[in-house]
């Protein structure tokens, strides 16, 4: 397995992949790797790609001032012995300085399905992510780049950013990977105490209930749904940042929940955000 820190050299070895005519995956991600992570490394052997370059970096440009980005759980060494387990070809590991030039001032904007969600949330975060993604498109080459689906509004945007300036890069999204509680894997799951991993277990109970409603009934509203949600993660002690029902996508708020529209939950244990999603 490679290891690259320089952007530069990564990029020239991915050329020459592909010159050979070989398909590219690229799996971004913020390292401290989980089974959700590697599962995206499955999702791309499955998808037939000859050589996997994984990035593990964590972007400052898309933290808030007052975010985790100084805290974010890392770990070089577990992360390469992972990568490597799972069989990657490559692992890309730049400093933000190998990423970001000093007077770096060109940053990719999405500005539709960005704004609402997280993005509204958190001001910044998808124009950091866009921009991370791109850079890593150009970089490794990649015929497709898988996401998983645990960031169902970064799918999204990163889907129109593809779409909306000709990227040649097929997404590839992978379903949740979640621990036998049902809570989401995350590397942000490293924050919680065992208390707090308790109460977030609400999170996925309550969009199962709702997934239930909606398989029973055909299509309910919306409303007396997300009413029941936060009275349940409320009652479990969670404080919640947002819960909605959206087209899966366009993103567009809907009123009455039908079968393939998603419902995304984001609700803080203690200091810790957390996000899940369903499609119904
Ligand atoms: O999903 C993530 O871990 C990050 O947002 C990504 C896509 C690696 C960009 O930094």
């Amino acid at each position: 397995m490679r290891i690259f820190r320089d952007a530069a050299k990564l990029q020239k070895w991915c050329m020459q992949q592909k010159r050979m005519g070989k398909r590219m995956a690229l799996v971004p991600t913020m390292g401290y790797l989980h089974e959700g992570h590697l599962s995206l490394i499955e999702t791309a052997k499955k998808n037939r790609a000859d050589e996997i370059v994984v990035s593990v970096f964590v972007n400052p440009v898309q933290f808030g001032p007052n975010e985790d980005y100084a805290t974010y759980p890392r770990n070089e060494k577990s992360d390469l012995a992972k990568c490597r387990k799972a069989g990657a070809s490559a692992v890309f590991l730049p400093t933000p300085e190998a990423l970001y030039a000093p007077d770096h001032s060109v940053y990719v904007n999405e500005e539709r399905l960005s704004t609402g969600l997280c993005g509204a949330r958190r001001p910044g975060h998808f124009r950091g992510v866009c921009t991370v993604v791109a850079k890593l498109f150009n970089l490794a080459q990649p015929d497709f780049a898988v996401f998983g689906q645990k960031d169902f509004q970064q799918a999204a945007v990163i889907n129109r950013m593809v779409r909306d300036i000709n990227f040649p890069v097929e997404i590839v999204v992978a379903p949740i990977v979640r621990e036998e509680s049902g809570l989401a894997k995350s590397s942000r799951n490293t924050y919680l105490s065992d208390a707090e991993k308790a109460s977030a277990l609400a999170i996925f109970a309550s969009l199962r209930e709702t997934a239930g409603a909606v398989a029973e009934k055909g299509s309910v509203p919306w409303k007396s749904q997300k009413a029941r949600i936060v009275r349940k993660l409320e009652k479990a002690g969670l404080k919640v940042d947002y819960a909605e029902a959206v087209d899966a996508a366009t993103l567009e708020d809907v009123k009455t929940l039908k079968p393939g529209n998603a419902v995304l939950v984001a609700a803080f244990a203690g200091r810790t955000r957390l996000i899940d999603n369903i499609i119904v």
